[in-house]
């Protein structure tokens, strides 16, 4: 399975913060944005990730990450010049996928849960079109929006409806089977002239092959779209990582837990930035987790 983040768009509901610099980039607590969806993907054993992003942002994200070996990834890069919407990843990442299966993940959004990795590793064993995973909200009229039958199977799904049929929220998390870039390619652009991802997830609704994953209150999800959900999620990381001392986020730890990187590579890299909460932590860590 191929991973791709999309780290796009010109973030306009952050404006002044973004108007410099890309949303994705921006500190959620003690590390950069992109560093959350990222560890998504490891988390789900996956190594080549493709990054799409701003010609802007791209050689900075290039500068932070590299190509990934320190991590013991594959990272690629690829540029989505206008937001042309969610679905051209598919377009943009087809030579990346190859005709593989793929997840999807959105740069601004954040999921935290000990069962996460259990959750992503069951969800990729028994994926049989595609796989979305769906968190209660309080703002459906923000969202894609699903309803599920009782064996999770998808039955409706709407984009940013006006009256919404459940609180369900589709997050920034996609799995899909090797027909997506297929899909993507017959799609047309919405009234707002974009690529719609909810269009793709229709396609697989269709074939009645889309489940919805209704992650419960183990597990935390924020898009970090605009000033209080960013500000929200920050709060959320400080408060997990030092009040209940569970740590969110870390590339290197993740790498090392899911055997990408040894010991002392994961040592070395925290050596690097021992100055910081964050690299000290990863020398403590190192050995110990060995
Ligand atoms: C996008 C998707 C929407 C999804 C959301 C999750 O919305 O279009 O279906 O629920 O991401 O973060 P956007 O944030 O681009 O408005």
């Amino acid at each position: 399975m191929k991973g791709i983040v999309l780290a796009g768009g010109s973030g306009t509901r952050l404006f002044p913060l973004t108007l410099a610099t890309s949303k994705q980039l921006l500190a959620v607590y003690n590390k950069p944005m992109v560093y959350y969806p990222i560890s998504v993907l490891m988390l789900a054993g996956i190594r080549d990730i493709l990054i799409i992003s701003t010609p802007s942002a791209v050689p900075v994200m290039r500068g932070l990450l590299g190509d990934g070996s320190k991590l013991g990834l594959n990272l690629s890069y690829a540029l989505q010049d206008e937001p042309r919407g969610i679905a051209e990843a598919f377009l943009i990442g087809a030579d990346h996928i190859g005709g593989d299966s793929s997840a999807l993940i959105l740069g601004d959004n954040l999921f935290h849960g000990s069962g996460l990795r259990e959750l992503l590793r069951s969800s990729r064993r028994s994926l049989d079109g595609c796989t979305l995973f769906g968190y209660p909200v309080a703002d459906p009229e923000r969202y894609g929006i699903g309803e599920v039958d009782s064996e999770g199977m998808l039955v409706s799904i709407e984009e940013k409806p006006r009256h919404p049929r459940s609180n369900n929220a589709i997050t920034g998390l996609y799995l899909y089977d090797e027909q997506a870039v297929d899909l993507a390619r017959g799609l047309a652009p919405s009234a707002r002239g974009e690529l719609e991802i909810t269009d793709l997830n229709r396609e697989y609704l269709r074939q009645g092959r889309a489940k919805l994953v209704e992650l419960d209150r183990d597990y935390t999800w924020y898009d970090c779209g605009t000033h209080d959900s960013l500000l929200t999620a920050s709060q959320y990381v400080q408060y997990t990582e030092k009040y209940l001392g569970e740590r969110v986020g870390y590339l290197e730890e993740i790498a090392l837990r899911m055997g990408f990187i040894d010991a002392e590579a994961c040592y070395q890299l925290g050596a690097g930035m021992r100055e910081s909460n964050y690299g000290r932590y990863l020398t403590e860590i190192a050995y110990a987790l060995d």
